[in-house]
């Protein structure tokens, strides 16, 4: 989400007749797209941002903004901007396709200012996008999200559920299908509430087949799913749609019950397993991946083993570990047992040890296999191409030949660690 809107940012300025910069120290405008999921996210932008104090002390034009999810926190802009004076713009997650007016009331006036919408439904659609990630893109079916979970910052800076209208999203994945673009993921914080918001109804599964539709030849991934809205109609689409990835992100959180109610994400742990189950019996070969935290509010060592436990059982085909952040007007952030540092450090250890081992063997399973590779880079120093099979995993194969864009059937002939090497055949 946060990368697709930097696209945005980039096709704004792009239109408006600038041009990449090589580094900060040429560049006229430098926009920080920031995020703040967890804490570590906003140290990394405020150390990125201190770090211009100098370069905008010799050079008073550059002009320095700042936007994302981190400027949306309540109090937040005003906080930042006496920490860092020298900063010109600072903007929302909601006025992002205002930026263009944004930067030229600066250029005119000179002025610094904070310019946040605290209204979602003022959102306005970006008509400009840089896309970076050739040959694939980003689409969003809707924005915000409405689940509350206890632990999460989004429903605060992202607003509420809003979808985009089945049209718009199928007519900007016509048009990137006909510039050439052969996989299409869309976005949304949680794509099974799409759809909930619009008359007529609809779903993300309905949405799906809409989009298996188009013309040509292309993947179509998408992001992210809610263990609790996960059904047999979505994994019957997935199947029966040829486009469609066999690839499903299923963020479980946690195995255990209690901290999963804890964390209102409204499912136990056996409903989760049960959907991976499903997805597994429906979908062939399906690559399921996740997220998973580890020292969430009062998780005990139980609840933590049982987490590994269900991760030993779930044998995901990748998965995101993160340690808990407390993120300040969140309900977990004020609760009491508060997982001592240490203690969280040990625990990620240990599940992405766990996982590691789980991935090494995905790979070493893998050699043998025939898969069908989008290449999406190019080395040619050493002729190695890169692309992804269905489930994204990457795959390399030495190659005379610069195929990005291409679909090539590859057989899978070599895993050194969990990265695999392939040839086309
Ligand atoms: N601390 C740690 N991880 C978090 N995530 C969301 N909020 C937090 C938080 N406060 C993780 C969840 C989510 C992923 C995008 O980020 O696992 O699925
Ligand atoms: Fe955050 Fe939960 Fe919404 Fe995901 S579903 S964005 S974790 S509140």
């Amino acid at each position: 989400m946060n990368e697709h809107e930097s696209e945005k940012l980039g096709g704004i300025l792009e239109n408006m007749g600038y041009i990449e910069a090589e580094n900060t120290e040429s560049a006229d405008v430098i926009v920080f797209n920031t995020c703040c999921i967890r804490e570590n996210a906003e140290q990394r932008a405020e150390g990125n941002i201190g770090a211009l104090k100098k370069l905008k002390k010799s050079n008073k034009n550059k002009i320095i903004a700042v936007g994302g999810c981190m400027t949306q926190q309540k109090g937040r802009a005003e906080l930042l901007k006496k920490k860092f004076p020298f900063i010109d713009i600072i903007f929302g997650t909601h006025n992002l396709a205002d930026f263009e007016s944004l930067l030229k009331r600066k250029l005119e006036t000179g002025k610094s200012f904070i310019e946040i919408s605290s209204d979602e439904y003022s959102m306005k659609e970006c008509n400009y996008v840089s896309r970076k990630m050739f040959p694939s893109a980003l689409v969003n079916v809707m924005y915000g999200c409405n689940n509350f979970c206890s632990y999460c910052i989004v429903p605060y800076v992202r607003g509420r559920e809003r979808s985009r209208t089945p049209e718009n999203v199928v007519n900007e994945v016509k048009s990137l299908v006909e510039k050439g673009f052969k996989e299409i993921t869309l976005l949304g914080q949680n794509v099974d509430s799409y759809g909930k918001d619009l008359t007529p109804s609809i779903d993300f599964a309905d949405l799906l087949k809409m989009v298996n539709g188009i013309d040509g030849k292309f993947r179509i991934r998408f992001m992210s799913n809610h263990p609790k809205d996960v059904n047999e109609k979505l994994c019957n689409t997935i199947k029966e749609c040829d486009k469609v990835c066999n690839s499903v992100h299923f963020p479980i959180q946690s195995g255990s019950s209690k901290v999963l109610k804890d964390m209102n994400r409204r499912y136990l742990g056996i409903d989760s397993m049960n959907k991976i189950e499903m997805m597994r019996s429906i979908i062939p070969n399906v690559y399921v991946t996740t997220d998973i935290m580890v020292g969430f509010p009062g998780e005990t060592e139980e609840d933590f083993n049982e987490t590994l436990e269900f991760t030993k059982k779930a044998r995901f085909n990748g998965a995101f570990t993160f340690v808990y952040s407390p993120r300040k007007g969140t309900k977990a952030a004020e609760m009491p047992n508060q997982v001592d540092e240490n203690v969280k450090k040990e625990r990620i250890i240990k599940l992405v040890d766990l996982q590691n081992s789980i991935n090494l063997e995905h790979s070493l399973n893998a050699v043998g296999k025939q898969v069908t590779v989008l290449f999406e880079s190019f080395n040619e120093k050493d002729g190695l191409l890169s692309g992804r099979d269905e489930g994204g995993k990457v795959i390399n194969v030495y190659h005379n030949k610069n195929l990005i864009g291409e679909f090539k059937n590859v057989k899978i002939t070599k895993a050194n660690g969990i990265t695999l090497y392939g040839e086309i055949i």
